[in-house]
């Protein structure tokens, strides 16, 4: 606008001497101004607002006293040694089973999470009720939402962050790439500008993955093993967010720890994971695919019982040192650490679906597969070493136990689920 009142201004001062011609060019550039502007309104029309740039959309109105009043009572901690924590992917697997413990602890907690619909979005909602019920305040919003996490970071000092928000899966990349970039990646640089920029900034925690030691062979997996070889999309997003993790730490003083988690499962977990929709299909009496390696050697994992990484997830925010800088200054080093979350025994695929039959009492008609080259790895084994000594971590739930409990949950879930339209139709 003031480029368009300075032009005809201009240009009259240079041409002062012949009146006559000034006039008509006057007249001419009117015309010129006046097209330059549709042309600039049209445009300015069209073009699309900054807050449709994820995926989220526009949030629903945020803010108001009711709003903030939900948020401090959700976050206030019983006592005061208690953290105040903020749990991106609360509506999760991972996020719910942490929001609960923190909160059942006496801590501060909340969530945060968009309620993609990777998977069904129901069992996220409900999820959010047993936090609803527990006094966790779950905000419906996406963490590439600046405005709306600089607006939470001015309603609470958060003392940790526990980012567990992400896209995760690995065969789902080849359908929807972008979503592991804008989560994984921008969603996660957002966060940490959030954090960095906060006044206490606050010790991060967050979620990698064991897919980082991607196609490596040696076993097991050691946090000192390399980690530049991802057989997926997903696994190298993870791998940059440990990178940026990182730059973030080494440059504003963020103490950040990243967990690299081993196949978690359990009570309330993910449908896209084998041994969910093993459960579910051996049940229906549909035919399981399992996976075999080319040389037909057996795919296997180390299975991690959630309520095993949830207490190393406590041991890493408890241990956490404090961030040193703070309002986006650096004041000198801050602790950066990384460690393998797993159950150190891994299992064979094989022998997930014999105990899957033994605990349903189901015998299950599988088909054999070779295993494609579409990001799966052959094997995960955790070396724990580390996460032993520094965070005290030791798991104790082994598969046979943990899918006894899972199946228990699945059954009670899925049973009262689809009951429950025919009880609604009773009132
Ligand atoms: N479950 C596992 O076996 C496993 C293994 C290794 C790593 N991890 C990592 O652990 C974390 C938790 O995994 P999970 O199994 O609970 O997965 P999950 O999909 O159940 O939970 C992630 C949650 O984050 C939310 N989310 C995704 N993108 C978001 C965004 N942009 N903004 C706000 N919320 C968003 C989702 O709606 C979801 O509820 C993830 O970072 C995952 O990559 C999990
Ligand atoms: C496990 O990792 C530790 C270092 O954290 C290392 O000292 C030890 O040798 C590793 N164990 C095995 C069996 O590789």
């Amino acid at each position: 606008m003031l480029h368009l009142d300075r032009t005809p201004s201009t240009a009259g001062n240079k041409l002062k001497p012949d009146k006559f011609h000034n006039h008509r060019l006057r007249s001419k550039l009117t015309v010129w101004s006046f097209l330059f502007l549709t042309v600039f309104l049209v445009f300015f029309l069209i073009s699309p607002s900054p807050s449709a740039t994820f995926r989220g959309q526009s949030s629903p109105a945020f803010g108001g006293p009711q709003w903030e009043k939900q948020i401090v009572k959700s976050t206030r901690p019983r006592s005061t040694s208690g953290l105040t924590v903020l749990v991106t992917g609360a509506a999760g697997f991972v996020g719910s089973h942490v929001s609960l413990a923190l909160k059942k602890r006496g801590d501060g907690v909340l969530g945060l999470d968009n309620f993609n619909n990777y998977y069904e979005t129901s069992l996220k909602k409900a999820r959010k009720g047993l936090l609803e019920q527990a006094g966790v305040f779950v905000i419906d919003a996406d963490i590439n939402d600046k405005s709306l996490l600089d607006k939470i970071f001015n309603v609470v000092a958060f003392t940790h962050v526990i980012h567990l928000a992400a896209q995760a899966g690995v065969r789902y990349a080849m359908q929807n790439p972008n979503s592991y970039v804008d989560s994984n990646i921008a969603g996660f640089v957002n966060l940490l500008e959030t954090c960095k920029s906060s006044d206490p900034q606050p010790a991060i925690v967050w979620a990698s993955s064991s897919s980082v030691y991607g196609v490596n062979k040696k076993v097991p997996f050691s946090e000192k093993d390399r980690t530049d070889q991802p057989a997926s999309l997903y696994a190298a997003t993870k791998k940059a967010g440990e990178a940026i993790a990182h730059a973030y730490n080494h440059i504003y003083g963020l103490s950040i720890t990243g967990l690299r988690f081993f196949t978690v499962y359990g009570p309330w977990g993910r449908p896209d994971m084998a041994y969910f929709f093993f459960t579910r299909d051996i049940i229906r009496g549909k035919r399981i695919t399992v996976y075999e390696a080319p040389d037909g050697a057996s795919v296997a994992r180390d299975f991690t019982y959630i309520d095993d990484i949830v207490k190393g997830c406590l041991a890493a925010l408890d241990t956490a040192k404090k961030s040193t800088g703070s309002g986006g200054k650096k004041k000198g080093p801050a602790e950066f650490r990384i460690f393998n979350l797993g159950n150190t025994t891994p299992v064979p695929v094989s022998r997930l679906v014999s105990l899957l039959e033994k605990i349903l009492k189901v015998k299950a008609e599988t088909k054999v597969l070779p295993l494609p080259r579409n990001g799966d790895v052959q094997f995960t084994h955790a070396n724990i070493s580390l996460a032993q000594r520094e965070l005290g971590y030791m798991p104790t739930t082994d598969l046979e136990t943990g899918l006894k409990k899972f199946v228990r949950w699945y059954l009670s879930y899925y049973n009262s689920a689809s009951a429950s339209p025919s009880r609604k139709k009773n009132f």
